[in-house]
């Protein structure tokens, strides 16, 4: 059993991570539906949030459904920080996430994100002062250091619990890391180790499938795993990854009519979120995710990419369905994560 505060969660929960644009009020819907046992919002300006601005304040949606969910705050002010945490406490989500994470150069150089992370004692106030304006447990997401000189999440993992988080979620990769490099968790099981720690700590970097998981969840220990690109279009990783760790049998990629099936009822949990014309825009950067590894389908992408109504959506995907009925997936899909994803090292 793993507690974040009052939140009590199944042993080795997996977590849907914060992604910018991708893990909105229905992309976690189907995700939820499919066993991730906590999900966050995508990451929130907290100067946007206080400023009332229309896109921080729409990420602050979500329902019950997802519950718990956390929401996830960026700063480099420590005062905004705590006025965006008292803003998103007043939705009543389950959880406050702070981002030390991002290392894109907007939100690095400012200080916020992983730019925190060279000057460890403002993280930690930052952190306290979150701490301290909110009722709600507070996690953090973070990266393993500044920069190869500054690996320091050992240390940063203590001080953080120390004023009070109630989880940690570490990305094997540094603020300079580039994502096509590999995670690196041999940090992330350092920290595992740390006799001084007892919050749950959780792995992320690279958990693409159930053999990737139960690699992780063996070598390094972690309370649990957060998966992000894995979930493109793949919502049923999270029951993938629960059903591989118990049996250690993989389960058949889901079929043409299942894949139809999901992504149709994300399109239309967004067309209840959004305009109808946003909804279809914004979900053009998720069908080549559904049907990744089936043959000849540009020709069905192209004209996804132009259709900007539902109704005449359903109709393409009704003909996707009839052109791939009978087409097993399983095979191409494995090849397809393990050849160009996965570390090596990573194969079981
Ligand atoms: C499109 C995209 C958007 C992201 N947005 C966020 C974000 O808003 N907050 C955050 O903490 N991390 C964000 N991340 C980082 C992921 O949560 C995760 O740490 C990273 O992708 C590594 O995990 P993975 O190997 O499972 O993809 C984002 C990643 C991607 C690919």
């Amino acid at each position: 059993m793993i507690k974040i505060g009052e939140i009590v969660l199944e042993d080795f929960p997996v977590l849907l991570a914060p992604m910018e644009d991708v893990s909105d009020p229905p992309f976690r819907y189907v995700c939820k539906m499919f066993g991730a046992d906590i999900m966050y919002t995508e990451f929130i300006s907290s100067e946007g949030l206080i400023r009332d601005a229309v896109k921080s304040v729409k990420k602050l949606d979500f329902s019950d459904f997802e519950r718990p969910i956390g929401i996830q705050i960026f700063g480099h002010d420590i005062e905004s920080m705590i006025k965006a945490a008292k803003y998103a406490e007043s939705v009543s989500p389950d959880i406050i996430d702070i981002n030390f994470g991002c290392p894109v150069k907007k939100v690095a150089s400012k200080g916020a994100g992983s730019g925190i992370m060279n000057n460890i004692p403002k993280m930690v106030a930052m952190t306290a002062a979150v701490v301290k304006a909110t009722h709600l447990p507070v996690t953090v997401k973070t990266r393993l250091g500044y920069d190869e000189d500054r690996k320091d999440i050992v240390e940063i993992a203590e001080r953080l619990q120390d004023v009070g988080i109630q989880a940690l979620t570490i990305h094997g990769r540094l603020r300079t890391t580039r994502s096509s490099v590999p995670a690196d968790w041999t940090l992330i099981g350092k920290v595992k180790e740390n006799q001084r720690m007892n919050i749950p700590i959780f792995g992320n970097g690279d958990v693409l499938d159930g053999p990737s998981a139960k690699y992780y969840k063996d070598t390094y220990g972690v309370d649990g795993l957060m998966v992000a690109r894995g979930s493109y279009g793949n919502p049923w990783i999270f029951r993938e990854i629960k059903h591989y760790l118990k049996t250690g049998e993989l389960l058949p990629a889901p079929d043409i009519h299942e894949r139809i099936r999901i992504s149709s009822l994300q399109l239309q949990k967004s067309v209840e979120w959004k305009t109808e014309r946003q909804a279809l825009m914004e979900m053009r950067k998720h069908w080549s995710d559904y049907f990744k590894g089936f043959p000849n389908f540009k020709s069905f992408r192209i004209r996804m990419m132009q259709i900007d109504a539902y109704e005449p959506m359903l109709d393409l995907l009704k003909e996707v369905g009839a052109y791939y009925s009978g087409f097993d997936p399983s095979q191409s899909i494995g090849e397809i994560r393990t050849a160009s994803d996965l570390p090596s090292a990573c194969l079981p």
